[in-house]
């Protein structure tokens, strides 16, 4: 049963169930968004608009794809660092990097108290991250304070629910369908109705971009993505952040 104050996001509890589903994570993704996921992190690469040379921090990296789509869009000239906190989604990543040829080095690092000193990278990206932080506005402050004045933080998210006319049959399959789906491929009983959890308890774009105000970002926007499933912010580092 889910506690009333929403489910357990503590760093042990987050990192053993990625842990768990690590093996099957990528098909999981591709299966259940019906390959979105994919086209998501294009559009958010092409958002972030990275250019060569750029430090780029993608934070929960898990198995390197917003990373990857980040390094490509720069043809490899970026600099790029993979960071998490689950050391088996990284070690996917890693091998997934290797074999595509891309150099992007990786750090074991906890979102809400990243080993890098301030002003580090010029952006940072989060792809289905940020949501699982124990501290959403500690995690968001920590992201404003490794980037440089002026840097971007770009956030690709579920939204709570979907809207418009397919809303209900969306509700319908992240409820009802995609735990059953999950739980038979990641053979992890609690991990995919996490996911629906967590979302119905996550704050709504325009809250998202209020929060990020709130951790010191300016000029915060936001696109919904497939009739509102889910949403990409890019906010900039403020002066007072
Ligand atoms: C849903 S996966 C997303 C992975 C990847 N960004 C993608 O687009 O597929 C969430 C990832 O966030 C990581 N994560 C969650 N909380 C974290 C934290 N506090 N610090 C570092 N990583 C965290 C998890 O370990 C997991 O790999």
């Amino acid at each position: 049963m889910t506690p009333p104050e929403g489910p357990d996001k503590s760093a042990a509890r987050i990192r053993s169930m990625f842990g768990s589903i690590a093996p099957r994570y990528d098909l999981l993704n591709r299966l259940l968004s019906g390959g979105n996921d994919v086209v998501w992190r294009r559009r958010a690469a092409r958002l972030l608009d990275p250019r060569p040379g750029e430090r780029i921090l993608d934070l929960c990296s898990g198995t390197g794809d917003l990373a990857l789509a980040v390094s490509r869009r720069t043809r490899g000239e970026a600099r790029v660092t993979a960071a998490d906190f689950t050391l088996e989604m990284l070690a996917l990543g890693r091998r997934k990097f290797a074999a595509r040829g891309a150099r992007i080095p990786e750090a074991g690092a906890d979102g809400l108290r990243l080993p890098f000193p301030d002003g580090s990278f010029q952006a940072v990206t989060a792809a289905f991250g940020v949501r699982n932080f124990e501290d959403l506005d500690r995690g968001l402050r920590e992201v404003c304070r490794v980037l440089s004045p002026g840097g971007r933080f770009l956030v690709l998210e579920f939204t709570p629910r979907p809207t418009g006319p397919l809303a209900p049959a969306l509700s319908f399959y992240l409820d009802r369908v995609l735990p059953r789906i999950g739980r038979a491929v990641s053979r992890d009983g609690s991990a995919y109705s996490y996911l629906p959890d967590s979302m119905s308890r996550w704050p709504d774009p325009a809250a998202l971009a209020a929060r990020l105000r709130g951790a010191g970002f300016a000029d915060v926007a936001w696109r919904p993505l497939t009739f509102g499933l889910a949403a990409l912010h890019l906010a900039t580092k403020g002066a007072s952040g």
